[in-house]
């Protein structure tokens, strides 16, 4: 890759894709972040007004750059618009796609986001591109979604006692820019993870300590954590929710992946990292 490369960074507003801006730029690049709003650009980097469910947008967008990073908002059409991503950065003659996938992506997963994942996966390989896969766990910043409860002293899932080796979408962004910008990853699938599985009950312990308030979790039944969510969500959203946290409660997102300090080079964010740097969003209302 060249010394300066354009990357197109979709999902530029989002979790990730906001801290991939910054990464990117530390690492030299040149960046275009793809955006729907014109009112409300990126400060400091090149913007394109796209939209994954106008092609032409999207081929627009992709002109003139070295590289992209695939983002979608989860959706129903998630796996329709990402591949609809990839044909357009084929048919652009694009040397490199990052994509960003999920833990344990896998066609016949019972968990709907995980198929949505693998079926894209599924069409990169297919089609031939240049391409990384990124599979990252369970985001901590999701517990940014908590903090209304977490203002009252506690947060429920459907997970029991279940470790998961959750992980800083912080990381994940410098991760993906490490990718993005260097060479040698083209076919790998690199799953990322925290530096440790930890329960949920581990995570009220270290947001407690960081805020130096008391925050219990507590585990709360599929049928509970639904109703909790109905009216809020949409029903194809809080199903998919209760099928990952089944997953999660199975034990089945524990394992520790080493990519993050095999590619960045220093350890990944621990929770209690995480709580530390967020304190400040899981104060009392
Ligand atoms: N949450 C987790 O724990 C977790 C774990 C692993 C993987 N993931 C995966 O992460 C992905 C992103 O999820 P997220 O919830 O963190 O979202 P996010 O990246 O924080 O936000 C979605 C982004 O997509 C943009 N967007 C929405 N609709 C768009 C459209 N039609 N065209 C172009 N851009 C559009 C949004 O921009 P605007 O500002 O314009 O709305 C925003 O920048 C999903 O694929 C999910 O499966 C999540």
């Amino acid at each position: 890759m060249m010394n300066s490369p354009t990357v197109l960074v979709t999902g530029a507003t989002g979790t990730v894709g906001s801290d991939l801006i910054s990464a990117l730029q530390a690492r030299g690049a040149t960046v275009r972040a793809m955006i729907r709003n014109p009112d409300r650009p990126v400060p400091g980097v090149q913007n394109v007004v796209a939209d994954l469910r106008d092609r032409a947008s999207v081929t627009a967008a992709l002109k003139d750059v070295d590289a992209a990073f695939l983002n979608s908002p989860s959706a129903p059409d998630a796996a329709a618009l990402q591949i609809q991503f990839a044909d357009a950065a084929r048919d652009a003659g694009l040397n490199r796609l990052v994509l960003l996938s999920q833990y344990a992506a896998r066609a016949d997963s019972p968990v709907r986001f995980l198929r949505w994942h693998a079926e894209v996966e599924a069409h990169l390989q297919r089609i031939g591109l240049d391409h990384t896969v990124l599979r990252p766990n369970l985001y901590l910043q999701a517990l940014l979604g908590f903090a209304g409860t977490i203002a009252q002293g506690w947060f429920g899932a459907p997970i029991g006692d279940a470790a998961v080796s959750a992980i800083d979408t912080r990381d994940i962004a410098e991760t993906a820019a490490v990718v993005l910008t260097g060479t040698g990853h083209t076919g790998q699938i690199y799953t990322l993870t925290g530096p440790r599985a930890v329960t949920h009950g581990q995570i009220a312990e270290a947001l407690s300590a960081a805020t130096g308030r008391d925050i219990a979790f507590r585990g709360v039944p599929a049928d509970q954590f639904t109703a909790a969510l109905t009216g809020v969500l949409p029903p194809w959203q809080i199903d998919g929710l209760v099928e990952d946290y089944a997953h999660y409660a199975g034990g089945e997102a524990a394992e520790v992946h080493t990519s993050v300090p095999d590619l960045t080079g220093r350890p990944a964010r621990d929770i209690t990292d995480f709580a530390r740097d967020f304190a400040p969003a899981f104060g009392p209302a």
